[in-house]
């Protein structure tokens, strides 16, 4: 999905190219997608007679990388220069026979959303075989959570605390792009939030900095391999820099303001992670921070990403975002705009013109010299080199023989590794009387909206997803009853009531709404799901948001079940039959009246194109979950933030002890309804006997934390044990306490194991008021549990 000019697009699936048509292998709602994007600018002055060389072969190591990039740069024209700085999109300002052209004329760096290996072909062989200095073309696409098989929304992802799902996921991801030509992913997307109104909370790995870093090291070593140059990796560009995810208010595109510390502390490490990890690419947020555009802010582009980091890869804009200058208020015009943004390091524009319009002037005018102009043309050619497209502009398009006759071909799909990954991100949230697994036998209703959705358990950004090839909740436990028990179904409500927001879900997909209604009254709909539920001897209901609910420019101003969904699960509850909630959201919902009532509550996020069956192998005790909430989950929408690892204040809410002057909301239950790193399984774990090896840390040295985990219940079962560190003393107010480690470990029933965590002045340094990274001696609370709230605690002393 994406959104440019107050038009709200949902990008989504591309059908298989049209020939015979423009090629341009969009669906309709995709093109609309770029309808923003930068017309082809003709008139560019036509390159100076010169003998085009021969196809530059990329040499190795990086003397010759540079000695291949210094020659190149000396051979380019102007024009050639600004064309290298452009990315566009396909669409119907840039069709497909417009964009070949606009290559072989040396115009376009990259393209992204062309998917179709023979949609690429022609645009590489126009670039190396048509335009003068034959500089192969790039691919770049929205690979974030799958690409031909869809995985679990990255929320998801996160809640595994399994840095092996998340690896595994990129790496599949990484190799189905592949074999469509994509070279680059504008993934991951690590920006933390800590307001779930914020729609993007779904692409996101949680609120936690550490365990988002983590995501983001796993994701960058799945999709980039050893290294991006090869046939089956592809270039991650770690986005959206910086702080997104703190845009006031939770609404989208909207600025954030923050102070250093914070940003130091909490918000900036996953990008750094991503960096570290090797990530080629940065793409940078639509946001300003504190005041300047990141689009324009040469302190977060040069000081902090290029000199204090050290980041070598390629930038690039985020959709429109140099023009968008002009309305953040800091430039007059397009031409201030452009001059801005090459001036802060933005190497691509992003489907914009602004470059195309404008550089040429600016440099004959010398505002922006050569030398500014080659530095950013370097960084992409950089990256080029680096995704080996010089050795080979084909690399990851073979031989057209070799061409996929149907790319939408079940043999595409990764299925196993995508149901094996699913169940690894279901949460189980309650379960009373052991209500759960339930038995294969007998009668089972299945009511609500979500459960016969193909699209929705996809969830956001589902790149090359097909609903008809995705597994709904019905089809899992179909599958999964067959021959056994009976299901009885019925819808039971819309996801939404309110005609004005499916109309916004709608917009601009009217050639294939996402979001259809049943046009029964709700009455009639609850009252067939009640006489289904009476029928049966459980009732499985499916509820939650519309998956374009929790997207892009879909900022939600509550966080309460929608439409008359609660309505439905009240009338079921009433039927007195066991009733199991399964969540598909794709951020924290405020699920109180469901936590007190519900017999089981299974968060599943959107778990992609396996999803039924995966969520069926939890229902039914063919999976025993172990998932964790990589993110606090309010009571309600007022009491946001609820973040567990907030900055210790003067007038803490002290549980047990009434009366005013604490920082509380006087009516409602202070804290979250579910804490950060909450998650049952069907098994009961203890956690118990923390030790520590010693009571005082001389700086240099570490220490053990240990504690035991034992399965008390009867079924084989994983659990995270989750390593939290307080100071409770410092030069600056610290976090009531911060995630410092995870270890997920399987037991079978009985079994107890002995967890045990290193401590040393790596988990206890922090960013100062002068913004220096310190260790400070003085007392540490090392806190060891299951979840955030619940841990057992032993102090040491750093000495
Ligand atoms: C805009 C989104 O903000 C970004 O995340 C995405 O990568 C681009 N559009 C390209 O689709």
């Amino acid at each position: 999905m994406d959104n440019r000019n107050g038009v709200r697009v949902v990008s989504g699936r591309e059908e298989d190219s049209c020939p015979g048509t423009d090629r341009n292998g969009l669906s309709r709602r995709q093109a609309l997608g770029a309808l923003a994007s930068a017309a082809a600018a003709a008139g560019i002055a036509g390159a100076p007679a010169a003998a085009a060389p021969k196809r530059p072969v990329a040499p190795a190591g990086p003397a010759a990388k540079k000695a291949f990039i210094d020659d190149l740069i000396a051979r380019m024209t102007v024009d050639e220069k600004v064309g290298q700085l452009r990315l566009i999109s396909i669409g119907p300002e840039m069709p497909h026979a417009k964009l070949v052209e606009e290559v072989a004329a040396g115009r376009i760096a990259g393209s992204f959303n062309t998917v179709v290996r023979r949609d690429n072909r022609p645009l590489q062989e126009a670039a190396v075989k048509r335009s003068r200095l034959k500089i192969p073309l790039f691919f770049a696409y929205d690979v974030v959570h799958g690409h031909r098989t869809t995985f679990p929304i990255p929320l998801g992802l996160a809640a595994s605390f399994d840095m092996t799902v998340i690896e595994r996921m990129a790496r599949v991801s990484a190799i189905e792009a592949c074999n469509d030509s994509v070279d680059m992913t504008f993934a991951p997307m690590v920006d933390i939030s800590h307001d779930p109104r914020w729609g993007r909370t779904s692409e996101g790995f949680g609120e936690d900095p550490y365990l988002v870093s983590e995501c983001a090291r796993a994701s960058v070593r799945g999709f980039q391999g050893a290294a991006p140059d090869k046939p089956d990796t592809i270039m991650a560009a770690v986005k959206h820099f910086a702080l997104y995810g703190a845009v006031e208010g939770g609404r989208d595109y909207n600025t954030v303001d923050m102070s250093p510390l914070r940003m130091h502390q909490v918000y900036l490490p996953p990008y750094k992670a991503a960096i570290d990890a090797g990530a080629g690419g940065v793409m940078v947020a639509l946001n300003s921070v504190n005041g300047i555009p990141a689009t324009s802010n040469v302190w977060l582009l040069q000081d902090l990403l290029r000199k204090q980091w050290g980041f070598k890869g390629v930038t690039v804009s985020d959709h429109g975002a140099i023009t968008e200058l002009t309305r953040h208020g800091v430039a007059r015009d397009n031409r201030e705009a452009a001059k801005l943004a090459i001036k802060a390091g933005i190497d691509l524009s992003m489907a914009d013109q602004v470059y195309l319009a404008e550089l040429p002037g600016l440099i004959a005018s010398g505002e922006i010299k050569m030398a500014e102009i080659d530095a950013r043309v370097r960084e992409v050619l950089g990256a080029k080199y680096d995704m080996g497209l010089f050795a080979d502009p084909f690399l990851r398009m073979g031989k057209q023989e070799d061409d996929p006759a149907d790319v939408r071909a079940e043999d595409r799909l990764h299925r196993e590794p995508a149901r094996a990954i699913a169940r690894e991100t279901i949460v189980l949230l309650e379960n009373r009387n052991q209500t759960l697994p339930l038995k294969k036998q007998g009668t089972i209703a299945l009511v609500g909206p979500l459960a016969e959705s193909g699209l929705d358990i996809l969830g956001s950004w589902s790149a090359q997803g097909v609903p008809e090839q995705a597994v709904t909740v019905r089809a899992g436990i179909e599958k999964a009853i067959e021959g056994k028990a009976r299901l009885v179904t019925a819808r039971g409500a819309n996801v939404l009531d309110d005609k004005k927001v499916v109309d916004y879900l709608n917009f601009l997909n009217w050639d294939k709404p996402e979001v259809v209604q049943d046009p029964r009254p709700i009455e009639t709909m609850i009252e067939e799901a009640v006489a289904v539920a009476r029928e049966a001897d459980v009732v499985i209901a499916v509820v939650g948001e519309l998956r374009g609910m929790s997207h892009e420019s879909s900022s939600r101003v509550s966080i309460d079940m929608p439409g008359s969904q609660r309505r439905l699960l009240q009338a079921l509850k009433e039927t007195g039959k066991p009733l199991v909630v399964v969540l598909m959201n794709g951020r924290p919902l405020a699920v109180g009246w469901e936590k007190d009532n519900a017999d089981a509550l299974l968060e599943t996020w959107y778990t992609g194109t396996e999803g039924g069956n995966a969520i069926a192998d939890v229902l039914f005790g063919d999976h025993n979950p172990s998932a964790k909430l990589p993110i606090s989950f309010p009571r309600s929408v007022g009491q946001i933030p609820t973040y567990y690892n907030a900055l210790r204040i003067g007038r803490p809410y002290t549980p047990g002890k009434p009366g005013n002057y604490t920082s509380q909301y006087f009516e409602e239950e202070q804290g979250p309804l579910y804490p950060f790193g909450f998650g049952l399984s069907f098994s009961r774990f203890s956690l118990k006997d923390l030790k520590l090896s010693a009571t005082r840390l001389k700086r240099g040295q570490t220490l053990i934390a240990e504690a035991t985990l034992t399965n008390e219940g009867s079924y084989d079962g994983a659990n995270v044990v989750q390593l939290y560190i307080a100071d409770p003393y410092a030069s600056i107010a610290r976090p009531v306490k911060e995630l410092k480690g995870f270890q997920k470990l399987t037991l079978k029933p009985g079994e107890s194991r002995v967890v045990r965590f290193e401590i040393g002045e790596e988990q206890l340094k922090f960013i100062n008021a002068d913004l220096r990274q310190v260790v400070e001696n003085g007392r540490f609370d090392v806190q060891l549990g299951l979840d955030s709230h619940d841990v057992l605690v032993e102090s040491f002393e750093l000495v």
